[in-house]
């Protein structure tokens, strides 16, 4: 069974009579281990459907089981204890700017009426791990915004939960600390062996740090899977431009290329899109290799993930039309995706 279950899953919200929903229809899983992305548009549902996997939203209708426990059929007791399993980071880190960092992080503790000196420790510990030491004493204003992310970290795990919910937690913060951000939840995924759940709506974090992901749009998910295949193969039009968004070469490749061919007007232009991972070099020498023709790199565009590498190469092709031919064909054949720009 997997460690978080969706059936059917509903929330709908009456706003004036008005029935909004939020989430409609959606069924899920999640298994112990995965970094599971929900990717989508503002109003998707996407904060609605992370807030119905720790109870504080409740399906209207549906199953939300989490840890073989069923959250609807919980007591408000039942509901406190199952929450500690679950920890919650935010987008703005709803630290308390009164406490200080340790202070922060032993909040959840002190909440479960551990004693003074025991918390103190397992502060230390968790900022430590999320590689705050010695900064116990500073207050969050002190703090740049991804040390305070680190600060919502280390007080969400404290209670050493199996779980990990993130509510765009790196929305608020520049590139290069979203980065550092995204590297720290990938370490504490394997070190602890956390489940996370993470909603964004950049597809480049779901890139670098997911194994699995669901794309949400008007409540429901349109389209869901490993994040090698909806990267390599995006079904949905919504999915198509998140994908793009996130692989959109940083130049135009139309103004590279007029000029490319307008200085190399006997060849054989080509985009060739990778199925497979780290295909890419074995299939472009063994087309050198078996047939008479040159192949030269016009333009790269590949992001690498943790899933592997994905994007386009476009090449030309240069040797005698029957071998541009074959070379073709065999590029084809091997998985992976051809398409003609210009033919010499
Ligand atoms: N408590 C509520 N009462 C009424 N409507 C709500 C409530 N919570 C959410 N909604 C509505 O449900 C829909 C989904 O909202 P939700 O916050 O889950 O979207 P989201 O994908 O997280 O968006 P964003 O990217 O802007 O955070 C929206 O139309 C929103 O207005
Ligand atoms: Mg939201």
């Amino acid at each position: 069974m997997a460690l978080i279950q969706l059936n059917n899953v509903k929330r709908t919200f009456d706003v004036k009579g008005k029935q909004i929903r939020a989430v409609d229809d959606v069924t899920l899983a999640v298994e112990k281990g995965d970094i599971y992305g929900i990717v989508g548009y503002s109003g998707a549902g996407k904060s609605t459907l992370v807030r119905l996997l720790n109870g504080l939203e409740l399906p209207t209708d549906g199953e939300v089981v989490v840890d073989g426990e069923n959250i609807s059929a919980l007591s408000k007791k039942g509901l406190r204890d199952f929450r500690k399993n679950i920890g919650m980071i935010f987008q703005h880190f709803n630290l308390l700017w009164s406490r200080t960092v340790s202070e922060n992080i032993q909040f959840p503790l002190e909440l479960s009426g551990m004693k003074k000196a025991e918390r103190v420790r397992r502060a230390e510990e968790l900022m430590q791990l999320v590689g705050l030491e010695g900064r116990g004493d500073a207050y969050p204003s002190q703090l740049s915004g991804g040390q305070k992310q680190r600060v919502g970290i280390a007080r969400a795990l404290a209670n050493n939960p199996k779980i990990l919910l993130c509510d765009e937690a790196t929305s608020a913060l520049d590139p290069q600390t979203t980065d550092e951000v995204l590297d720290l939840l990938l370490d504490i995924n394997q070190q602890l062996d956390l489940t996370i759940v993470l909603i964004t709506h950049e597809m480049n974090v779901i890139r670098k740090i997911c194994n699995k992901v669901a794309v949400m749009e008007l409540g429901k998910v349109v389209e869901e899977g490993s994040v090698a295949e909806v990267f390599r193969n995006p079904q949905q039009e919504v999915t198509k431009r998140f994908v793009q968004q996130d692989l959109k070469p940083s130049e135009d490749p139309a103004e590279v290329l007029t000029e490319f061919i307008k200085e190399n007007p006997n060849g054989t232009l080509l985009t060739l899109t990778f199925k497979d991972d780290n295909a890419n070099e074995p299939v472009i020498s063994q087309a050198i290799r078996q047939y008479d023709v040159d192949v030269n790199v016009v333009y790269g565009n590949i992001r690498q993930g943790k899933e592997g590498s994905f994007g386009t190469l476009t090449v030309l092709l240069t040797g005698d039309a029957t071998a541009i031919r074959q070379a073709t064909a065999f590029f084809s054949a091997q998985e992976v995706g051809v398409e003609v720009l210009h033919h010499g």
